[in-house]
């Protein structure tokens, strides 16, 4: 009986939308220099990787796709970790995304990141929070008149400021002090 009831929840549940646009393709997967750079920063820290895609690298993986190498289903907009948890979180976004969805991913992963740990992304767009510090910046070209991105390494200064860009639970209100 116990068993029915559990299938019964698991099935019941809904997999969480993904825009036709932003959904996985193959030239969006990292090439073995940009892996090798990841898998770099990364070594013996406890990792998020959000929209992993087919990369198996991070400690954690979180994707929308089912078809991802995801440990976890979620989104880039709403992590589902409290504040403070990794030593990095890093990863790619879709980069068709629409300049005012550009936001919330990156303050998302801040939040999840532990202080003075790093945040990196692959990115188009330059993101920015008052909480955080660019360090780093690498131009990344794949092939000739192909488009250009950038890897930027970034630092987690604190959480307070973050507190300007969304409203905390009050659980994480009770433990950012
Ligand atoms: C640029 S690809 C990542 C490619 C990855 N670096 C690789 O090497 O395979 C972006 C990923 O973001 C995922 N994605 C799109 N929207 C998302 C969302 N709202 N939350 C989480 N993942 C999302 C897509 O499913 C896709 O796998």
């Amino acid at each position: 009986m116990k068993k029915h009831v559990q299938k019964f929840l698991i099935e019941d549940k809904e997999p969480l939308p993904i825009s036709q646009h932003l959904r996985f393709r193959k030239s969006w997967r990292w090439n073995d220099e940009v892996t090798d750079f990841f898998r770099e920063r990364i070594t013996n820290k406890y990792s998020l990787h959000v929209c992993c895609g087919q990369s198996e690298l991070g400690d954690v993986r979180l994707d929308l796709d089912p078809s991802s190498k995801r440990t976890h289903e979620g989104d880039m907009s709403d992590i589902p970790f409290s504040i403070n948890t990794f030593d990095i979180v890093f990863g790619d976004w879709p980069w068709k995304m629409n300049f005012y969805k550009r936001w919330k991913p990156f303050y998302e992963m801040a939040r999840v990141c532990k202080v003075d740990g790093h945040i990196i992304v692959n990115a188009t767009w330059m993101p920015y929070a008052e909480s955080t510090l660019l360090e780093e910046t690498y131009l990344r070209c794949d092939s000739p008149f192909g488009t250009i991105s950038a890897i930027l390494v970034y630092r987690k200064l604190d959480d307070l400021k973050d507190k300007k860009h969304r409203v905390l639970t009050s659980k994480e209100l009770m433990n950012s002090d």
